[in-house]
């Protein structure tokens, strides 16, 4: 970082970088235009970005070290063998939950891109009844729990520059969907320079403007720090963080089993993980190599490797991370000196750009490398990680493809909605008629048995309708 750079230092850095080309149109940008450029550059670390470049800070070799990679060990559905029960799990977890010592981490820095939609993903109505946006669902959830366990849940949500400004509108204009202002922090990530492919030189969106996108979910570590959410949680008596990500209307949050096996085990980060269908699903591979759980990327692991199956026929890397975490804040906080240490994932994707002459392209194919940190990396960092199963009927249906696409949309996280909804009606005994859409808000019957209570067992629910 260099403060208050005057042009020519500005341009004598930049050329020391082989970046010079970001100022070429400095004597026609005004005084804002200018000052936002500069802005912008001040904050990239250009030295970071050549050894990106360079390749001197490349990720790891996954195909060598999927040849080495191999499935983690996990606390299996229904597996008697298992190392602690359901039902001791969500004792202990709900012991914590009651204690106060929880808090959530959601992360909304995305944009929809693959979704067309053009405001924070949060804001996108999923409720298949309700029309309520993923942000009221995550909330209605975190509520309910923390009804339950007559306690706050401090909600800490990430977002990045693009999603920042219109999610805290959003948020304040809907009075937090019930949240008191002091149980939400949102926080911003960062962001990382888009390079040209061909020949590392940073990527310009405008004259004035640099083509700048989140630095992954990984920037969170950074975020949480310097935004002193970190302090917050420490201040709120917070040890344990259930993390999820805004794009699943299936994530349970706060789950206290998942909490539960994370205490029993003495877990510093956990991994809920469900059994792949596809061998080339787009999730995380959680996998052990040379000793350490890691998560081999969809985009990282070659094709025959994520094809490998056991001699039963049976995937040999079986375990789709969901991206849900449980983490210990002092890890967290230890993590955060470390921050430094997360590789960088570079993406080959499309970027518009704006050309020696001035004039915006708007690239066919993909002209860009993208870099991101995950946060997951940190997982070979974490005393005693562990890795538990859970069914994706119950945990996990993503919002990631516009409508046209066959799985991934709206329309599939609804139908899963509906459908878990219809599962814990009928383990409370009411019946669905054949059909029939039902939506039910967690704040109404959190599971089966507040279903049971408020419905007479037996009874069936003959119209679309929404329980809340
Ligand atoms: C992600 C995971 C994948 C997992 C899958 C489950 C990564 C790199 N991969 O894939 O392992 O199996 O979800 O659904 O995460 N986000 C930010 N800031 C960023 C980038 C993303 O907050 O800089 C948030 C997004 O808002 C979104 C989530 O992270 O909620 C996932 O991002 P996305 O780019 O959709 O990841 P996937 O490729 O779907």
């Amino acid at each position: 970082m260099f403060p208050d750079l005057t042009r020519t230092d500005l341009q004598a850095k930049l050329r020391a970088a082989g970046q010079e080309h970001l100022i070429a149109f400095w004597d026609q940008l005004d005084e804002a235009g200018r000052e936002r450029l500069r802005d912008q550059i001040e904050r990239i670390d250009l030295s970071l970005i050549a050894g990106l470049v360079r390749g001197t800070q490349h990720g790891p070799n996954w195909s060598e070290l999927a040849d080495r990679a191999m499935p983690p060990r996990a606390i299996r559905r229904g597996d008697p063998h298992n190392e602690f029960s359901p039902a001791a799990a969500r004792s202990r977890g709900e012991a914590a939950l009651r204690a106060g010592s929880v808090g959530m981490i959601l992360v909304a820095g995305g944009q929809g891109t693959r979704l067309g939609f053009r405001h924070p993903k949060g804001m996108l109505q999923v409720g298949p009844l309700s029309s309520r946006s993923l942000f009221e669902i995550m909330i209605d959830r975190l509520r309910a729990v923390a009804t339950r366990f007559g306690v706050s849940i401090p909600l800490y949500i990430m977002t990045s520059p693009a999603t920042h400004g219109e999610t805290d509108e959003f948020l304040a204009r809907n009075e937090r969907f019930g949240l008191p202002a002091s149980d939400v922090r949102l926080f911003c990530q960062g962001v990382m320079p888009a390079v040209d492919a061909a020949t590392g030189r940073i990527l310009l969106a405008g004259r004035d403007q640099v083509s700048l996108n989140p630095d992954g979910h990984g920037g969170m570590l950074t975020a949480w720090a310097a935004s002193g959410c970190h302090e917050h949680a420490l201040g709120r008596g917070v040890r344990h963080l259930f993390y999820g990500q805004i794009d699943n209307p299936l994530l349970m949050v706060c789950d206290p089993e998942l909490i539960g096996y994370h205490l029993l085990a003495e877990s510093e980060m956990t991994t809920q993980v469900v059994a792949k269908r596809d061998p080339l699903d787009r999730v995380g591979n959680v996998a052990i190599i040379d000793g350490s759980t890691q998560i081999i990327e969809y985009s990282d692991l070659p094709e025959a490797a994520a094809r490998r199956r056991n001699p039963d026929g049976s995937l040999y890397f079986w375990a789709g991370s969901i991206a849900i975490h449980v983490f210990e804040t002092s890890f967290l906080n230890r993590m955060v000196q470390h921050r430094d240490g997360l590789p960088f994932h570079r993406a080959h994707k499309k970027s518009p750009f704006i050309d020696a002459d001035g004039n915006r392209v708007e690239p066919a194919s993909p002209n860009s490398i993208k870099f991101e940190r995950f946060i997951f990396d940190l997982l070979p960092f974490a005393r005693n990680p562990i890795v538990v199963e859970a069914g994706a009927e119950e945990v996990f249906a993503p919002v990631k493809n516009a409508a046209d696409a066959k799985d991934e949309t709206i329309a599939t996280a609804q139908a899963a909605m509906i459908a878990r909804d219809k599962t814990m009606f009928q383990a409370a005994g009411v019946k669905v008629a054949e059909g029939v859409p039902i939506e039910v808000n967690p704040r109404w019957a959190l599971d089966a048995e507040e279903v049971s209570r408020k419905l007479r067992p037996g009874s069936t629910v003959e119209r679309a309708t929404y329980f809340v």
